[in-house]
């Protein structure tokens, strides 16, 4: 008999309710090794569907298909196609994007990021690092890549009991790939950036921003530059402050390319910065907050809040009357209803009345899968300062 699980009558209620994970207090029995496509029970031997099996992880159950519906090579192939397909029809204006969203394209746990000829994949779980080298060779056939490179560095592994490490999976992967997004160029390390390389989910929050952004521009987290360089053409002054050095040579040497030379990049810690400005008066038009994510498990929520709170209040209070604040949390924990509820304290507390002009989320290249609130994690909110 084939590798199989057995589940709680309350997992099997959450897989029909249409969510792809079973946690381990809903396992009842496992007859499969690390990592196999089993077949998934209910306590009445119902057959629910397939799914990926973890021996490790807090979710050792990721859902593939329901019922008798066979997870084999075509249907995996058929979902990475589609994936692809609906990119395509997305119609982006860029050379990197998100082609697989792991959960929201079916494909549990499976990263895939192209940069120009090159694709970086992520397998964050058991099931899927098995199933990587065919899910590799069938991305090889569909999009003849130049090189695929495996960033199997994210500590989430660890969870799985995986190994972080990094590999050329197929083809050559330079040091260094170009790549577009709208009218900015950059020179990406795939091998060592954070994430695939860049954050390609802020994509469409830039090109907003890019509607209201004018005067002098605080780009805070700014990482590579990425709000920084596409508001530079309407800011005549940019300064963008990063804690990363290496981060900071990548957005000088990202301006001196793209011919935006105002755009000034700092090395310091942006709670420390906003609080030093603060005190002396300074003022900006437009301003940018794109942390890390403050809350990365549900103990961490009270002190992210804080967080949250305090970089928002000074913002609020830099901001020249009329200005524009781009806030953002990408932290799956601290989610839209709770973000807005800090955003009004912020505003409360800094006597600072803002409107909403706009309330975004990830690029649709990283698509929310409806019922599975873990796929919608990042929150951006354009605020105007009314006075
Ligand atoms: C979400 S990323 C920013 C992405 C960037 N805005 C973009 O569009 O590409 C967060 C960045 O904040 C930086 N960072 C983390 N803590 C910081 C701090 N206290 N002060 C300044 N930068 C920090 C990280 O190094 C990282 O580059």
């Amino acid at each position: 008999m084939s590798a199989f699980v057995v589940i709680s009558s309350r997992g099997e209620q959450r897989v029909r309710s249409g969510h792809p994970w079973v946690y381990r207090a809903d396992v009842v029995d496992v007859r499969a090794a690390a990592g196999e496509v089993v077949q998934v029970f209910g306590p009445r031997r119902r057959l629910v569907g397939s799914a990926l099996f973890s021996d490790r992880s807090q979710i050792p159950i990721r859902m593939l298909t329901r019922g008798e519906v066979a997870a084999d090579a075509p249907l995996l192939r058929a979902r990475l196609e589609r994936a692809i397909r609906f990119r395509e029809l997305l119609g982006l204006d860029a050379t990197a994007y998100r082609l697989v969203h792991g959960e929201a394209d079916l494909l549990p746990s499976l990263i895939v990021d192209r940069y120009g000829e090159y694709l970086v994949v992520q397998a964050l779980s058991q099931g899927m690092d098995r199933l990587l080298p065919s899910m590799t060779a069938m991305l090889v056939e569909l999009l003849r890549p130049a090189g695929v490179l495996a960033r199997n560095d994210p500590k989430v592994r660890t969870l799985e009991g995986l190994e972080q490490r990094v590999d050329v999976l197929h083809g050559a992967v330079p040091e260094s790939v170009d790549v577009r997004e709208g009218p900015v160029e950059y020179e990406v390390d795939l091998r060592r950036g954070q994430k695939t390389g860049l954050f390609l989910d802020q994509r469409e929050n830039r090109e907003a921003a890019a509607r209201y952004a004018r005067g002098r521009l605080l780009d805070c987290f700014s990482y590579h530059g990425g709000f920084a360089l596409r508001l530079a053409r309407q800011c005549p002054e940019v300064e963008a402050i990063e804690i990363s050095a290496e981060a900071v040579a990548r957005i000088q040497a990202n301006a001196a390319r793209n011919g935006v030379p105002h755009v000034q990049a700092r090395e310091a810690n942006v709670f420390d910065e906003l609080r030093r400005l603060d005190k002396a008066g300074a003022r900006y038009d437009t301003i940018v907050l794109d942390p890390p994510a403050f809350a990365k498990n549900k103990a961490a929520v009270p002190n992210a809040l804080g967080g949250y709170k305090e970089i928002n209040l000074r913002a609020m209070r830099l901001l020249a009357p009329g200005g524009c604040l781009v806030t953002c949390s990408c932290s799956y924990n601290v989610n839209e209803e709770i973000f807005a509820a800090v955003l009004h304290e912020a505003s409360a507390d800094s006597h600072t009345p803002v409107t909403i002009l706009e309330k975004r989320m990830q690029g649709r290249d990283h698509p929310v899968l409806v019922g599975v609130p873990e796929t919608y994690y990042l929150k951006c909110f354009i605020l105007r300062r009314v006075e």
